[in-house]
């Protein structure tokens, strides 16, 4: 038997996965890590700290399976999007990666656009400037840390670093150098236009394969301490949302899905590439070979009940512990008690800035209508359907371009929550149904590293033989009418705060 591996490297922790080769769980280990804020809507990890997470977690699951590494055939990876690692000629981490919510970028963002041209860049690269993307994180340290720029030698995503790490070889793949902004999208190459334009060293960048292509083999020091093989293949593997889209089965048209993990992603594959001309979802190559998605982003959907969690949920979390079961159950469970609407609570999830729909670096976080009568519950159901309403406003944006979804997944820790997915069944209008699959971008990445070492014969094939239905939530069209006076008071409370956000920035 074969065996391959997948490993998502997120914000808040690595989860490595060791599956046979029908894509059974055969040993899972994970490891948590922090996310450092040094300024308000910064936001830094240290690769290090990812590269311990990996070589941990795939030590743990080789040695609980007592697989040998010859017969784990390929590793994928896939991780969070767009963060910025720089490497010194010897291979060492220059400074701490800045992250895909990160907003530090908003004057380099318009440098950017400057340099390249507004059309010139949603042309080439799909995208409008984006203050979370690679591109305005590398102009940032060129105007901002000098000294580091001169030293750089190689600009990696961040399951690109861990590829080195881990085989020695700088590579990356369509997907997740779509969200660098410094590729070609529609021809899947770097741009020379662009990087000449912004003064970016083409020698920086790693080559770019497809997502299931082979990138290189196992270091040997690297099998000693992990137990895996040096004939072990590692493929291109994929950003954790196009990671995600196949690990749910979403590899054709008509296939959606909304992912609540830190960030909250509405995603639809797509076999033309299509571009919102107001640039409010972003285009990316994805890890079928020869097409795109199109994605909506809420930059704290999971960010939001975790930092609830973490200030203000002691109680829950030690009930929890006593009780042996995940605080987010207990907080869920008390949720739902509350009445849709949260009692006349709403929240607006901006902890970390907005994407879709406003690209907006300084808005901040809100609960509007707080009295004396609300709850903790309500607050957690707030937070819940906050997230939702801005998921739903994600979702309208792809109907708008014409991208039609005939079918809605959900996934993600959030995901997993009935209540939540009955809040994005209610709002969207349509049912949300779940895969009993549940190891998302890490069974996409094993995914594609079995299409690379030939145990499958195309994302497609494979995804048909291993993703399989689980649960539907219906919308309740009572639910649909009574969310919907707070959705439009939600979308006009931003439109009344967008200036006074911009002058709360200014008084930093
Ligand atoms: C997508 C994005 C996030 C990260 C973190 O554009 O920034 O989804 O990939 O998960």
């Amino acid at each position: 038997m074969n065996y391959l591996i997948g490993i998502d490297i997120g914000t808040s922790a690595t989860k490595t996965v060791l599956f046979d080769e029908n894509c059974k769980v055969i040993a899972s280990a994970s490891r948590e890590y922090p996310m450092l804020q040094p300024q308000n809507g910064w936001a830094e990890q240290h690769p290090e700290d990812w590269r311990d997470a990996v070589l941990q977690t795939l030590a743990e699951v080789t040695a609980s399976s007592g697989i040998s590494g010859e017969e784990i055939a390929g590793v994928g990876l896939s991780g969070q999007m767009h963060g910025l690692v720089m490497l010194d000629e010897n291979g060492e981490v220059i400074r701490p990666s800045i992250i895909w919510c990160d907003q530090r970028t908003g004057k380099e963002a318009v440098e950017l656009t400057e340099k390249v041209g507004a059309d010139r860049l949603i042309r080439i690269t799909a995208n409008p400037a984006l203050t979370g993307w690679t591109a305005a994180k590398i102009l940032w340290v060129k105007n901002n840390e000098p000294v580091h720029y001169a030293r750089c030698r190689h600009i990696l995503l961040p399951k690109d670093y861990i590829r080195y790490i881990l085989t020695g070889v700088f590579a990356t793949e369509v997907s997740d150098a779509s969200g660098m902004q410094l590729l070609d999208v529609p021809n899947r190459c770097w741009s020379d236009e662009v990087l000449e334009k912004l003064e970016i060293d083409r020698s920086l960048l790693a080559d770019v394969y497809e997502s299931c292509e082979v990138t290189g083999t196992i270091l040997p020091e690297i099998a000693e301490k992990t137990g895996l093989s040096v004939s072990t293949v590692v493929v291109g593997g994929a950003g954790d949302n196009a990671a995600a889209a196949v690990g749910t089965g979403i590899v054709r048209d008509g296939k959606a899905f909304t992912t609540i993990g830190t960030s909250g992603v509405v995603f639809a594959h797509s076999s033309q590439m299509t571009v919102d001309p107001k640039g409010r979802v972003h285009t990316c190559c994805c890890a079928v070979p020869g097409a795109w998605h199109v994605m909506g982003v809420t930059q704290a959907a999971g960010l939001s009940l975790n930092w609830f969690r973490n200030q203000f949920c002691q109680d829950y979390v030690q009930e929890a512990e006593r009780e042996g079961v995940d605080p987010y159950d207990l907080m869920n469970k008390d949720a739902a008690g509350s009445p849709i609407g949260s009692n006349n609570l709403i929240y607006l999830p901006y902890l970390m800035g907005e994407r879709t729909p406003h690209l907006d670096p300084d808005c901040r976080g809100v609960f509007f209508g707080i009295s004396a009568i609300h709850t903790k519950a309500d607050f957690i159901r707030a937070v819940m359907e906050g997230v939702s309403y801005s998921l739903s406003d994600c979702n309208d944006i792809l109907v708008e371009m014409g991208i039609h979804v005939e079918e809605m997944m959900a996934c993600g820790g959030g995901g997993k929550s009935p209540l939540w997915r009955q809040m994005l069944a209610d709002l969207y209008g349509c049912r949300v149904k779940t895969v009993a699959q549940q190891e998302g971008p890490a069974l996409g990445a094993a995914i594609l590293a079995g299409v690379g070492a030939g145990i499958f014969g195309s994302v497609e094939e494979a995804c048909d033989q291993v993703i399989t239905p689980d649960q539907c939530n219906e919308p309740v069209k009572e639910h649909t009418l009574r969310y919907q006076g707070y959705h439009d008071l939600y979308r006009h409370l931003y439109a009344s705060l967008k200036d006074r956000y911009a002058e709360l920035a200014r008084l930093s």
